[in-house]
């Protein structure tokens, strides 16, 4: 009853941002990803009768009690759908060039729901695994699969028709995304407290909700071109919304810093230098941008000498899980 399986994690170009049901996680818009070949989680779950718990061991550490808590009530899931009683030793290892300070939750629950389902003898299609990652952490849905995945939102109440699905594989498309690692990063508030007061708080919020519908059809058309300057900026602009939602909540947030801003005006100053760049950034300071490979040593070398930028990790669209 051991198993191990790999997930990459992902970037969202089109934001998912609120949940319409907290305790199923439950989106309130449907949402688009790009899985990172940079950055990955490694995990093997064994399942054992003698166990009276379950342990978590995250990089060959004894994981914090908040980790071992969520571990442990995603394992819950996992025995309710198995019918088995038992517990299990989960070790994970994060595959992340530095110490960026980067989340790993979406590859870290895909990864988590991979192994520890095969483990328990249960055969899940893609489509069950994305919907049981989704119960761990939203954005881990759309780390099942690689390339550029879309996460629909669905419209049930008990959550069974939102799961993520693929809508282009990682070789359709070549092109790069740059994160950039900025020094002194502070997470002040998370993704599920920002979504959280943003929702109820936020007079921005229904603009955000009723654009962002169209936002996702044009980037699946943009990605289906290949046209990279309509992904790029649909993107760009369903970022820069996102991010004024949180603005207008109360009490009013925001997740960038001075580093934050200086990278995204580099971005778009490469613009104006006519190289196609874009930038993108979740609920962190920290940028994510979006070139095409080419313009590869011209990026590097802009960023590189942005002031806060400590270092910068190149990622293709990655694969989805697989299992070692
Ligand atoms: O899956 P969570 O709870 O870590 O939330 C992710 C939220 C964003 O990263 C801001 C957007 C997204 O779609 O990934």
């Amino acid at each position: 009853m051991k198993a191990t399986a790999r997930a990459h994690t992902n970037i969202a170009l089109i934001k998912y941002w609120g949940k319409r049901n907290e305790s199923l996680i439950l989106p309130a818009n449907s949402n688009l990803s790009v899985t990172l070949d940079g950055f990955s989680t490694e995990t093997t779950v064994h399942f054992q009768e003698h166990l009276t718990e379950d342990s978590f061991i995250l990089n060959e550490q004894s994981a914090e009690e908040d980790a071992r808590t969520k571990i442990a009530v995603f394992l819950d899931k996992v025995r309710a759908l198995s019918g088995k009683e038992i517990y299990a030793q989960v070790q994970s290892v994060n595959h992340v060039p530095t110490a960026a300070g980067f989340a790993s939750s979406a590859s870290g629950l895909a990864a988590l729901a991979a192994a520890s389902t095969k483990a328990i003898g249960l055969s899940l299609e893609d489509r069950e695994l994305s919907r049981l990652a989704r119960q761990g952490s939203g954005s881990a849905s759309r780390s099942i699969y690689g390339g550029f995945v879309e996460w629909q939102m669905g419209e049930r109440e008990d959550g069974l028709d939102s799961y993520a699905i693929q809508v282009a594989d990682a070789s359709h498309w070549n092109i790069r995304i740059a994160a950039v690692v900025l020094s002194k990063t502070v997470k002040k508030v998370s993704s599920r407290e920002g979504m959280r007061r943003t929702i109820d708080t936020s007079p921005f919020y229904a603009g955000w909700l009723e654009q962002t519908a169209k936002d996702l059809q044009e980037i699946k058309q943009a990605i289906a071109d290949k046209d990279f300057e309509k992904m790029g900026s649909v993107t760009e602009a369903n970022c820069l919304r996102m991010h004024a939602t949180t603005l207008g909540a109360n009490p009013p947030f925001t997740y960038w810093q001075d580093n934050t801003m200086r990278v995204m005006q580099t971005v778009q100053g490469l613009r104006e230098q006519g190289i196609p760049a874009f930038f993108t950034i979740d609920a962190g300071p920290n940028v994510k941008v979006l070139y095409l490979p080419e313009d590869e040593d011209k990026i590097k070398t802009r960023l590189n000498a942005v002031e806060g930028v400590e270092d910068i990790i190149i990622s293709k669209p990655g694969s989805g899980i697989s299992y070692m």
